[in-house]
């Protein structure tokens, strides 16, 4: 089902444990692409031929399967873009426009959570933000209380992830988006490390921005999403200018085209976009509550296997041995270190066993900075990984430890 887990790595099994950073794609979504590229490549909206008006039927039927998938109202809430990061630039330049617009002598401040990936922290700043960090404790997990205590009448928006790409918290959003809007303060969710490991329902969270990269669930490279409540995309301004975003354009004046088409400027990865349609597919073939189950049960199993390695240290939430009923508030990611040895060291000889880890600061230098470390080894799952991937990292561990330690 996903051709690539065959491939041998200097002569092992590939063992792919790297994905936080990208899935894998199953057959399903490269039959896609390639389908599109033989059979129905053209651009989308404008095309008076067949294959234009076909592939603009297929390209506008996968929004409306994003609207399904995350619950959102409307098809019109539902924005292509490149990625996650793309989605939270487009919204903090949009949002950037509408602070200084509105109120031009206040410096805007944004609440984000200590634990973002940069993406979700360098856009704010570019937008002129002052952030405001929600602290978390050595456990991986946000404290609230100081939460609550960040909000002041220049709060302008709350950032923050759903789930960490380093420390693997799953995050309370729906909690986190109520205490914003007691405030009337926007909240933007960035679904990165969620949207392949649960199911996700932003009208259940209630968040006004949620975004998310199609790569990280099974989708080509190329393509996210953005969904934003209609209320406020519609008084938000555009992000990019160009074709496709516009109604009428002369010299003096332009006017926009209607949601979600306003934050849609020039050709779109199309083909990309209906990869991500075969990917929604797929995972719903799966069942998301099976995917959920099956690394939930995997997550547990890898926690304490690994905790036998000597020298291990996990960085995140853990889970205690008397906590096997209760909820996991990690998905999808373990972050450790092997006694003082540099996770560099650990991943290039995991490597050469054929287990692919990332290894570094994972586009969360604050992380770090908590814990005064340069880096983490980070193992992560998909809903193809298996107990036997766990044992053979941990066979893997337990022979390079000597080595390291
Ligand atoms: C939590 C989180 N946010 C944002 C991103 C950025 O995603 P992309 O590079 O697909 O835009 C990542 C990527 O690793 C991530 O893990």
């Amino acid at each position: 089902m996903f051709p690539i887990l065959d491939t041998q790595i200097y002569g092992h099994r590939l063992v792919y444990l790297d994905n936080a950073a990208t899935t894998q794609k199953p057959q399903q979504v490269i039959d896609t692409l390639t389908q599109y590229y033989l059979t129905l490549n053209s651009n989308i909206h404008r095309g008076a031929h067949h294959l234009a008006a076909e592939a603009t039927e297929r390209y506008e039927a996968v929004r409306r399967q994003v609207q399904s998938f995350i619950n959102a109202r409307s098809h019109r809430e539902i924005v292509f873009t490149r990625g996650t990061t793309e989605s939270i630039n487009l919204v903090a330049s949009s949002m950037g426009k509408l602070w200084k617009n509105c109120q031009p002598r206040h410096r805007a401040e944004v609440i984000v959570s200590g634990m973002e990936h940069h993406s979700n922290i360098v856009p704010w700043q570019l937008a002129g933000a002052t952030l405001r960090p929600i602290p978390f404790s050595d456990e991986g997990v946000l404290d609230l209380d100081a939460y609550r205590a960040l909000f002041n009448r220049n709060t302008r928006l709350v950032a923050c992830t759903h789930v960490s790409n380093t420390l693997g918290t799953v995050n309370p959003v729906a909690e986190i988006t109520r205490i914003a809007h007691e405030h009337d303060v926007p909240v933007l969710i960035d679904g990165a490390q969620a949207v392949a490991h649960m199911a996700v329902d932003v009208q259940a969270i209630d968040c006004d921005f949620y975004c998310f990269s199609g790569h990280k669930m099974y989708a080509p490279m190329g393509v996210g999403v953005m969904y934003g409540r209609e209320e406020i995309l519609d008084i938000l301004p555009p992000y990019q200018g160009g074709g496709e975003m516009i109604k009428d354009v002369t010299f003096e004046r332009t006017t926009y085209n209607e949601l979600p088409f306003r934050f849609e400027a020039g050709t779109p990865s199309v083909g990309d976009v209906l990869g991500l349609g075969s990917a929604i597919d797929f995972m719903i073939g799966q069942g998301l509550p099976a995917i959920q189950t099956h690394e939930e049960s995997l997550m547990r199993y890898a926690l304490e296997k690994l905790s036998t390695i000597p020298g291990i240290r996990f960085i995140g939430p853990g889970v205690r041995a008397d906590n096997n009923n209760s909820q996991l508030n990690k998905a999808g990611v373990i972050s450790f270190l092997l006694g003082d040895a540099h996770p560099y060291d650990v991943g290039t000889l995991l490597d050469k066993l054929g287990i692919a880890v990332r290894t570094g600061h994972h586009c969360t230098q604050p992380i770090m900075d908590h814990y005064g470390i340069p880096g983490t080894v980070r193992a992560s799952f998909a809903c193809y990984t298996t107990p036997a991937d766990i044992d053979a990292l941990h066979a893997a561990l337990t022979k390079i430890a000597p080595m390291l330690l």
